[in-house]
């Protein structure tokens, strides 16, 4: 059992097609992580298993590696205690954790924004524009840059959860690059796959990021790290002040702009 917690997840799970379904039964989405490259004795830690939840899911992929055979399951060693599952941010976490809900109101606009979108139209094109100003002012340059060039920075470069959460922070700005040229192109196709694409990855994100990522770094933050953290994000915050506050007016506008036309074609 000790080799197999060495070895990355997906790998397991490749070889024990058994094991993604157990991890899914235990709410660890490792089947649908588009990363993946946690080694199995992260999973425990990283998701704050209680104890018995830890040796009950170890078993069970005990039992599938080694069908037959008595197995004794490890205990695996912890940075910080296991938790009782409830989850409390400290202030620089509900700050980040506050601005994606600002991003998930603008991603929640992206199905009704595609159905009748037309980027070859005049107006439909500065949309996308907006939304895409929208995306790299806001969520990336604002927010990402809190996470990139300052909260992930206090855990060092080789944490396997941080290089999964940096390369989808990656394909998301690609598939936002792609939406641009689709539009200047006129390519209403290529803008909608982009645009749903890109919605799709950063709301499992986020998820991630709120019930697995951000409360695994409050366990692991000192407190003088973590009020550090909130002197930081508060010099950031006013970096950015005027874009927050003019970005989050514009996914107010859209959401009644939307609402409106909801309203309208119902009468
Ligand atoms: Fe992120
Ligand atoms: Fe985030």
């Amino acid at each position: 059992m000790e080799k197999y917690l060495n070895r990355g997840i997906k790998e397991i799970i490749q070889e024990f097609p058994e094991t993604g379904r157990i991890l899914d039964a235990f709410n660890i989405g490792c089947t649908a992580c588009s990363v993946g490259t946690c080694l199995l004795k992260d999973i425990v830690e990283v998701h704050n298993l209680p104890y018995e939840k830890e040796q009950a899911l170890m078993l069970q992929i005990g039992r599938v590696i080694y069908p037959g055979v008595e197995i004794e399951v490890p205990r695996i060693e912890r940075k910080a205690p296991a938790g009782d599952g409830t989850i409390r941010y400290s202030p620089p976490m509900r700050a980040l954790v506050d601005e994606h809900t600002v991003i998930k109101r603008l991603l929640a606009l992206i199905p009704r924004l595609t159905e009748d979108l037309d980027v070859t139209k005049g107006q439909d094109r500065q949309l996308v524009l907006e939304v895409v100003d929208f995306i790299r002012s806001y969520a990336d340059r604002f927010h990402h840059a809190k996470e990139e060039d300052i909260l992930f920075r206090e855990f060092g470069d080789d944490l396997e959860i941080l290089k999964s959460m940096l390369e989808e922070h990656r394909i998301g700005r690609e598939h936002v690059r792609a939406v641009l040229e689709a539009a200047e192109r006129g390519d209403t196709l290529s803008a909608k796959y982009h645009l749903t694409s890109y919605g799709q990855l950063l709301l499992g994100h986020i998820k991630k990021e709120d019930e697995i990522l951000y409360p695994w770094m409050d366990r692991n933050l000192s407190t003088a790290q973590v009020g550090e953290l909130f002197s930081r994000f508060v010099k950031t915050d006013e970096q950015f002040r005027d874009t927050a506050s003019r970005q989050q007016e514009f996914v107010r506008r859209l959401e009644e702009k939307f609402n409106h036309e909801e309203v309208t074609s119902n009468v």
